[in-house]
């Protein structure tokens, strides 16, 4: 059933890619009561507190990579890094080629207009999407600001370029015309600021841009726009000890407004990944196929090879969306979230092959969100028999969820892991109304008879789902 046209495009080489990121909010919560839990600036402590619940039940998300970087438009958010310290000759001819020789990674900041930016537009199609949290960089490694730091010089959005607070008009909108959770990403560590690369020159025994510009702007940020996710990246090799990342989150936890609704990442320092923190990321795109006890977060880009806008991309460079409902749902089975990336250009506006794919991920979810959102694995992330099926659960309503991503040509779908009740498991397929027929196999699955449909009769396209009443 999926696009044939998708097929046209030859595999892509999949890219190592790191990246930057960041959180989202919600209404102050109340003051906690007396007794509350209070945790020590230790990683046992910390580590110990339990995820708000929200988070699991949000399920998809969508990263937002957006700074300076867009206005080249070119590689990589990146490019800074690439072009000057790496000197990859792409980069170099790229410069070389289109920019007068004296021109430096600084001269595009006024380069970046944010002229067509319009944070309500973006809002409602984040809705649109059925995410139902949002991360946007407030700053890459790069560091330029979103907002209008106190510590940045003139490097951030309201001094430079748009002159405009970019966290703050996104916040706003967010909070005022969606029911998504605010999240902000924010880069630890910025490649080529002096007071960083002294500090590694002590190896870290000096701990000047942390305290003077790091730190500062963490407080400001959660001060001023509430995120309720915070998503660390870019520990540029030092420890949590050199961030007082530990400090830091139990400021986070115990004083802060967010302290009751925020959740965090797990990038707060080196060797901190995939180990301490709020849910892992463990690394980018991270989907390791199986069910994991703690909860993690896929947060991958719908570009392959970028996380920022790049002008120089071509369809098949582009995730179809075959692929990315795949990626969700093999993510939530397994336990994890899904952060799916979007670069905007440099003048704010939100490319239209980006637009398709959010809009067809509202589509698929607006028949099937029901085996997501909320939802809980199962004893078995995938079927056993059946490639391509996977499960999620709502055990207090006693069901079970199998998503398949391919119509079986014959009609008839075979389940190796649920067993039925003779005289009480019921099967619909979401979106259509009937029950469907089923027969018992032994020791264990069933077979489902799906309906015979015309192509406009069928819920949706991509991956369709049965809803097991009863079964075990
Ligand atoms: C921004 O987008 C909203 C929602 O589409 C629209 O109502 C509003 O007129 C736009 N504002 C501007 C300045 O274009
Ligand atoms: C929401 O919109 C109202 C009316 O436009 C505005 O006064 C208010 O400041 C906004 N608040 C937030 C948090 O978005
Ligand atoms: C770390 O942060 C905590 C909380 O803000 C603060 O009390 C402590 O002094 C900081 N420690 C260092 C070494 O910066
Ligand atoms: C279930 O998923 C795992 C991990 O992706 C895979 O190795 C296995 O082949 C899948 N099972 C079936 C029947 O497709
Ligand atoms: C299902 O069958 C069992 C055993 O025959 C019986 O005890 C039970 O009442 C039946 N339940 C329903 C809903 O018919």
């Amino acid at each position: 059933m999926a696009g044939p046209a998708d097929t046209r495009c030859p595999g892509t080489a999949r890219l190592a890619l790191q990246l930057l990121l960041l959180p989202l909010l919600l209404p102050p919560p109340a003051r906690p009561a007396a007794g509350a839990q209070r945790y020590e600036p230790t990683w046992e402590s910390l580590d110990a507190r339990p995820l708000p619940a929200w988070f699991d039940q949000a399920k998809f998300g969508i990263f937002i990579h957006w700074g300076v970087y867009s206005v080249p438009g070119f590689g990589s958010e990146w490019f800074w890094w690439y072009w000057q310290e790496k000197q990859i000759p792409e980069y170099v001819k790229f410069m070389k080629h289109n920019y007068p020789p004296d021109f430096k990674y600084e001269d595009f900041g006024p380069q970046f207009t944010a002229q067509f930016f319009n944070a309500s537009q973006w809002a409602d199609l984040l809705q649109a999407s059925g995410a139902k949290y949002m991360v946007l960089t407030t700053k890459h490694h790069e560091g330029f600001t979103m907002w209008g730091s106190k510590y940045s010089w003139n490097w951030n959005a309201v001094d430079e370029g748009p002159k405009r607070d970019i966290v703050k008009e996104l916040e706003v909108a967010i909070r005022n015309r969606t029911d998504l959770h605010f999240g902000l990403y924010y880069s630890l560590f910025e490649w080529f600021n002096p007071l960083f690369l002294e500090d590694k020159f002590s190896s870290f025994h000096k701990r000047q841009f942390p305290v003077s510009k790091m730190l500062p702007e963490l407080y400001e940020l959660v001060n001023n726009y509430w995120p309720e996710v915070l998503w660390a990246d870019g520990d540029g090799g030092a420890p949590d000890s050199y961030w007082n990342s530990t400090g830091f989150l139990a400021w986070l936890y115990n004083e802060s407004p967010v302290r009751d609704t925020v959740v965090t990442n797990d990038r707060w320092g080196a060797g901190s990944i995939c180990k301490h923190g709020g849910y892992y990321t463990c690394s980018d795109r991270y989907n390791p196929g199986h069910i994991l006890p703690h909860k993690w977060e896929n947060c991958m880009t719908i570009d392959k090879v970028s996380w920022g806008y790049r002008r120089n991309a071509g369809i098949c460079d582009y995730f179809t969306i075959e692929e990315l409902v795949k990626q969700l749902v093999e993510t939530v089975s397994c336990g994890g979230n899904l952060l799916m990336n979007i670069g905007p250009t440099q003048d704010g506006t939100i490319s239209p092959i980006f637009e398709e794919r959010l809009r067809q991920m509202g589509a698929w979810l607006s028949v099937n969100g029901e085996a997501i959102y909320g939802t809980h694995t199962w004893r078995s992330a995938n079927d056993t028999v059946t490639p391509d099926v996977w499960y999620t659960t709502k055990p207090k309503e006693n069901l079970v969820y199998a998503i398949f991503l391919k119509w079986p040509t014959l009609g008839q779908l075979l389940l190796g892991q649920p067993k039925a009740i003779w005289n009480s498991t019921m099967v619909k397929l979401l979106g259509y109304g009937q029950p469907l027929k089923w027969t018992s196999l032994e020791p264990n699955g069933i077979v489902v008879k799906l309906p015979q449909l015309t192509i406009s009769q069928f819920p949706c396209k991509w991956g369709w789902t049965l809803a097991l009443t009863n079964v075990i």
